[in-house]
């Protein structure tokens, strides 16, 4: 009961969400009107910095009331709602209770909330993480891989175009590989915590902050097929090799977002230690996973691994020290390839 009620009122908190402004320009430039409409939207971040780059994308609003041609506008559509409503992809791609907008909240548009049209703005580029130049399409592959469990559409379908293109016209009006700082790009992290994040201290501001919402088994809230609240751990959450299992990406995201629909944000301690807590539940196997945890955990240690708490020991157990996928029934999407542009293949 508690939980329907609470269901209506956030319904009504994420739909505001959707900003009307406009804006793409660096810090320096933004007028007194911008600053403090960023201000309303953002009341708990730093103003931007005079050299960083600020931008609010087009909302859909925008979208309907442009020239652009009636199918184009179809397909920007598309791209949105399979963004906002992953799940009409479950069993073939997305194989947990994900939507892509369960973590880029505020449809991808907001700062702070892991805003997704840099990444069409900034690739082709190395990305540390598979050592290969990616592209939009195959960092779009790396969170359906990794955050949604599953596989991605292939490449150059309509759905995976539908998606770059809702992503590429985001960035409507943001200069192509800028090489200035990006305000509010990711889920920045947090200042170093005093004390050294802990479990023990996670556990009780988890239960506290979180578990009405995402419950006390992490595993979230589905109701008649609809995800209310996503999961945090177990079988229907991100992977062991999605960004969002790194103990410092998951302080960043819970600074700047949760607990969802409350003014005053956590102490950046409390998000550490909840970050600490949540990342050391049991969730599916890393798709790059070798048979055995502790040489997966070496061999991506360095561009991954050492930020998760994935082959680590906690009381008796070793975490990420098992078979289990979840609910897809392949450990590694063929997607995830190695690419090489050396000519010499
Ligand atoms: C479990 C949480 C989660 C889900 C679900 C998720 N992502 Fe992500 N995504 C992340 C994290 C974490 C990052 C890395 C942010 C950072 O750089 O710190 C990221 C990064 C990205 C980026 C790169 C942004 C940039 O700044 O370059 C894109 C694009 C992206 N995601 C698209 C998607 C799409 C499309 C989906 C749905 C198919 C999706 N994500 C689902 C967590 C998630
Ligand atoms: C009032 C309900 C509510 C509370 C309290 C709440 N969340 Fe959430 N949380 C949500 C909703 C709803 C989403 C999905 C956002 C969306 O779809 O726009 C979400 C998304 C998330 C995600 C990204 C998706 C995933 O499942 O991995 C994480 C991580 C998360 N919350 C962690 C937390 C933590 C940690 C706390 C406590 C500090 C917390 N939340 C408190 C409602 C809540």
């Amino acid at each position: 009961m508690l939980k329907k009620l609470l269901v209506l009122i956030l319904g009504g908190s994420i739909a505001c969400t959707s900003w009307a402004l406009q804006i793409s320009k660096m810090g320096k430039d933004l007028t007194p009107e911008e600053r403090a409409a960023l201000k309303a939207m953002l009341p708990n971040e730093a103003p931007p910095k005079d050299d960083e780059f600020v931008h609010i994308p087009p909302t859909m609003d925008d979208l309907e009331a442009s020239d652009l041609h009636p199918k184009m506008k179809e397909a920007i559509r598309r791209g949105h709602d399979l963004f906002v409503n992953t799940q009409q992809l479950r069993g073939k791609n997305v194989f947990n209770n994900m939507n892509c907008s369960s973590c880029h909240t505020g449809e991808g548009r907001k700062p702070f909330a892991g805003p997704v049209w840099p990444a069409a703005v900034t690739l082709p580029n190395y990305r540390g993480k598979n050592g290969h130049v990616n592209s939009l399409e195959e960092r779009i592959v790396g969170c359906f891989s990794y955050s949604m469990n599953g596989k991605a559409p292939e490449y150059g379908s309509d759905d995976m175009l539908a998606l770059a293109l809702y992503h590429q016209w985001l960035a409507k009006g943001v200069p192509m590989f800028p090489d200035v700082k990006i305000y509010g790009r990711g889920y920045p992290k947090p200042n170093d915590p005093e004390k050294i994040p802990d479990y023990a201290r996670g556990k009780v501001a988890y239960e506290k902050n979180c578990s009405l919402c995402h419950g006390l088994d992490g595993a979230g809230l589905v109701v008649d097929g609809h995800v209310q609240f996503p999961a945090l751990w177990g079988n229907q959450s991100f992977n062991w090799g999605a960004g969002a299992a790194r103990v410092f990406t998951m302080a960043g995201f819970i600074k700047h977002n949760m607990p969802l629909g409350l003014d005053t944000p956590l102490s950046d301690q409390d998000a550490w230690d909840i970050a600490q807590y949540v990342n050391s539940q049991e969730r599916p196997q890393d798709p790059r996973y070798t048979g055995d945890v502790k040489e997966t955990r070496a061999l991506y240690e360095k561009t991954f691994h050492q930020h998760t708490l994935y082959g680590t020991q906690l009381n008796d157990t070793v975490l990420g020290d098992h078979d289990n996928v979840g609910d897809k029934n392949f450990l590694k999407p063929e997607a995830l390839r190695p690419r090489d542009f050396s000519g010499k293949k």
